[in-house]
């Protein structure tokens, strides 16, 4: 039986003991809403872990103030039911008042420079700020050994590696697998946004991101293949954030250089913003 917990000081006890017992313990954060892509990471964890805690908060520091803060989906009873599916030991449900205990405005802030300004971060401005901060409080209540973040949001899981490897955090980061829609649409909870209207065309970032794959891999020139996916994507009726190849750590690889690759889209339909990446 999973068991919710809503004070920070009965989710010590419970780790406390699960340590002493020498049990490995696995944090998966999530804002809610969750679907199969969230569950997959639940069971990854499992599989690095002998104790799964899940954590559910909608944060509000990492939205900014035109985004969906208000309007984010929440959907506690399925989500609790989900995460006992899934094997979550413990879903931790902090308040805004215990997560920020000096109120939003005065709370510790932790900013990652550099990666954290690029990309997603150029079009969110302190995003980034908000996900590490939250995530390291979530790290400092859990004190997990491992913790699970999905590569649908690629910038997301590279800014936390860096956040840890530069904090010292004790915490073996694992990333999950894209879980896709049977069209090819990566999961989000986001996706409940779209309409009868924009559901069809949102699969086009994958068709988009597959050509982008393809055309880096045959030599085309990068400018060239974001300039066209740009365009398909406008065509499909996207406003288009960025679509972009870039190396692992998001610079932009030189002219004529090789190596890993991942190719990555923000675009909008309507007012359902959506991102996804392949990585080749
Ligand atoms: O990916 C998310 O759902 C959130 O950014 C996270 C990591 C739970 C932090 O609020």
């Amino acid at each position: 039986m999973i068991e919710t917990v809503t004070e920070l000081s009965r989710l010590r006890d419970i780790v406390t003991g699960w340590k002493r017992a020498g049990l490995r313990v696995a944090l998966v954060p999530t804002m809610g809403n969750l679907h199969a892509g969230h569950y997959s990471l639940v069971k990854l964890a499992r599989q690095h872990a002998d104790r799964v805690v899940s954590s559910v908060f909608v944060n509000p520091t990492q939205f900014g103030p035109n985004e969906d803060f208000t309007r984010y989906p929440r959907t506690p009873e399925a989500d609790t039911t989900g995460l006992e599916q899934a094997g979550c030991d413990v879903l931790w449900l902090p308040t805004v008042e215990s997560m920020y205990p000096f109120g939003v405005e005065l709370a510790a802030n932790v900013h990652v420079p550099g990666i954290s300004s690029l990309l997603e971060g150029a079009h969110r401005p302190g995003h980034f700020d908000g996900v590490c901060t939250v995530v390291s409080r979530l790290f400092n209540q859990v004190q997990p050994d491992v913790a699970a973040f999905g590569r649908k949001d690629y910038q997301q899981l590279a800014v936390i590696r860096q956040m840890v490897a530069d904090l010292a955090f004790p915490i073996q980061i694992i990333g999950g697998d894209i879980v896709r829609e049977d069209d090819g649409l990566a999961m989000s909870s986001r996706n409940q946004y779209l309409t009868a209207d924009t559901r069809p065309k949102s699969t086009a970032i994958r068709r988009v991101l597959v050509a982008m794959r393809d055309a880096s891999r045959s030599g085309a020139p990068r400018p060239q293949i974001e300039a066209n996916a740009v365009a398909r994507l406008q065509a499909e009726g996207f406003e288009v954030d960025y679509a972009v190849v870039r190396r692992p750590d998001l610079s932009e690889p030189d002219e004529h250089s090789t190596g890993e690759r991942v190719a990555l889209i923000a675009a909008r339909l309507g007012t359902t913003r959506l991102i996804d990446n392949i990585e080749f």
